[in-house]
């Protein structure tokens, strides 16, 4: 059946989208949420709120008791905008029972050709250190392992995807750095700008509580530049990201607005491809 959002003509040599969905980018409660993630919640309250402890606590699967703990549960319920790391806590689940199967992360869709397409474009080299945060299954590394890189570095919440990683590209998980950690200390814990390029594929780094200021810990480390495919305004903590990458130095250099208008196979999939590089960056 042909849907006539997804007309595609050639013009000047570009394939063009007649009427792309956009409507999600003036939704007034989208709007709402994104402000105020981006501009009314205070982030310097996370440091002092969330303790290594926590982390552990939330990787490892303990049941928390303590009165801190449960004095934090308290205000989070209170105030929106006070400091959790509560929601990797259904990532980080290793029980039998744990809600998401990292098969799901499996297949190297359209759109993982898409991202890692744009990562390959503006990697400066074949040595480029290039981290996927929220690697899961490493579906993305392994694809940019084939096309010779080989400073590859991974992070994610889920046990069993970094085990299933290591179980279905084991070559690749032996020459990669993986972390099993959740992305807020991971980033935390960097120091300099040891990146050239970071990438994602949401939704990650929309299911960071905005308390945590991950785009400017994103911007520390990167020297060159960030390749996102996320959701940009429908997720409960989505932000204005392109304010937010220009507040700490990154400039838009790539929007698709949605990636559906060229994954012919993906016709529904929401998500923007946005790419960022950093201002004073000598190419
Ligand atoms: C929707 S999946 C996307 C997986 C992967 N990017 C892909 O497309 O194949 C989200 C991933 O982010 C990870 N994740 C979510 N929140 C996290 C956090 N705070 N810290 C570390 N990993 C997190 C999950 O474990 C999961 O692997």
């Amino acid at each position: 059946m042909q849907d006539n959002n997804k007309i595609l003509q050639e013009n000047n040599g570009f394939k063009k989208l007649l009427h792309p969905n956009l409507s999600n980018f003036t939704n007034k409660h989208h709007l709402w949420t994104q402000f105020r993630n981006s501009f009314l919640t205070p982030r310097f309250l996370f440091p002092l709120v969330i303790r290594d402890q926590d982390y552990d606590d939330i990787l490892n699967n303990n049941s928390k008791t303590s009165v801190r703990w449960l004095i934090n549960r308290f205000m989070s319920k209170i105030f929106w905008f006070w400091p959790r790391i509560i929601d990797a806590a259904v990532w980080a689940d290793s029980s039998d029972t744990a809600h998401y199967d990292p098969s799901y992360y499996l297949e190297f869709d359209s759109c993982a050709k898409l991202l890692v397409d744009n990562v390959d474009a503006y990697a400066s080299g074949y040595d480029a250190r290039i981290l996927d945060l929220g690697c899961n299954i490493g579906r993305h590394l392994h694809a940019l392992h084939s096309r010779g890189y080989n400073n590859l570095v991974g992070v994610d919440a889920m046990p069993a995807a970094l085990q299933r990683f290591k179980d279905e590209f084991s070559i690749v998980a032996a020459s990669c750095e993986l972390h099993h950690d959740l992305f807020q200390r991971f980033l935390s814990k960097q120091t300099g700008r040891s990146l050239d390029i970071l990438f994602t594929r949401g939704a990650t780094i929309e299911l960071v509580h905005p308390s945590f200021n991950i785009v400017k810990h994103m911007c520390d480390v990167t020297r060159g530049h960030v390749v996102l495919v996320i959701h940009e305004t429908n997720q409960k903590f989505s932000c204005f990201y392109t304010q937010e990458f220009a507040r700490h130095g990154f400039v838009l250099v790539k929007a698709l607005r949605p990636v559906s208008q060229t994954l012919e196979s993906d016709v529904n999939n929401p998500a923007s491809l946005l790419v960022y590089q950093r201002g004073d960056l000598v190419l």
